[in-house]
């Protein structure tokens, strides 16, 4: 899995719960974040470098985690892993369709790339063809989740700014998180969306995470194979007990790689979601 940096563990934290026993490799490539002012052709190179990098040490399964990457690069991507590939912008629209099945509006928010891009209009089009699409780019919104600002002075301002104009009457029916690292500012999104909402109703908030990660979670059921040195040798004996502290059974293990800071990412990894870590018992395999 990958990501321009930690936004990508907003996708991750679901796939604890569904895939419990795999090994996850993940890169966060913060040395290099945001992906979202950059041109096309820079978002791709990385793309396949962080791909044939993670093909390298095993990855059977690739997960773009980011919405950037996915929007501009996701064939040269899959091209350069050579096996199985997951975006972000396929499962995205297939959760607005089941949300608004018969038709509404949505705003994408995204960083500015994915916006010029225009590929979250086109997949909605794709499955959802009665839902009107607006767009709004955010672009200090990543910067803000890197830097680990998810809260506090200035950061209602950033939202407020990119949220009251899609408030205005008619305003729309949904808000979708079209960039991993918003749902870290989802506390704040919905705060400064019930002081600015008028009589009350504000739009739906949807974060295709879950979505990606259910389907990153079929794909590993038919690509994965199980390799017990995967585990440091240890065979994986209680496959049908639930995989929790406690259990007897080995949980998966993850490892990180980053062009950042490890010591940086290990603190904001603990603070995003390292209670969920914790409680699913998985392994920490190192930054
Ligand atoms: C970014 O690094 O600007 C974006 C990450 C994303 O689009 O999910």
């Amino acid at each position: 899995m990958y990501d321009s940096g930690v936004g990508g563990l907003s996708v991750l934290r679901h796939l604890w719960r569904l895939l419990p026993r795999e090994t996850v490799l993940y890169v966060a490539d913060s040395g290099r974040a945001p992906y979202g002012g950059r041109p096309p052709e820079e978002i791709v190179a990385f793309g396949v470098q962080i791909a044939t990098f993670l093909r390298g040490e095993g990855a059977q399964v690739l997960v773009v985690a980011c919405n950037t990457s996915s929007s501009v690069a996701l064939p040269e991507v899959a091209r350069a892993f050579g096996g199985p590939v997951v975006g972000m912008l396929e499962p995205a629209a297939r959760a607005v369709a089941e949300r608004w099945p018969r038709g509404g509006s949505v705003a994408v928010l995204a960083t500015a790339t994915t916006v010029a891009s225009g590929a979250y209009p086109r997949a909605i089009a794709g499955q959802a063809p009665a839902v009107d699409v607006v767009q709004e780019a955010c672009p200090e919104w990543v910067p803000l989740v890197e830097a680990g600002r998810l809260d506090g002075p200035g950061v209602d301002e950033a939202v407020a700014r990119h949220v009251a104009p899609l408030l205005e009457p008619p305003g729309v029916d949904g808000l979708v998180l079209g960039c991993t690292h918003y749902p870290f500012l989802e506390p704040v999104i919905r705060r400064v969306m019930g002081r600015l909402g008028r009589s009350g109703e504000t739009p739906a908030l949807l974060d295709p995470g879950l979505a990606v990660a259910e389907e990153a979670a079929r794909v590993a059921a038919a690509f994965v194979t199980r390799r017990p040195e995967d585990r440091g040798g240890r065979l994986p004996a209680h496959e049908d007990e639930p995989c929790t502290k406690g259990s007897s059974g080995p949980c998966g293990v993850d490892r990180f790689f980053t062009s950042g800071s490890p010591e940086r990412f290990a603190e904001l990894f603990q603070r995003l979601v390292g209670a969920a870590h914790e409680a699913c018992g998985r392994e920490w395999g190192g930054v």
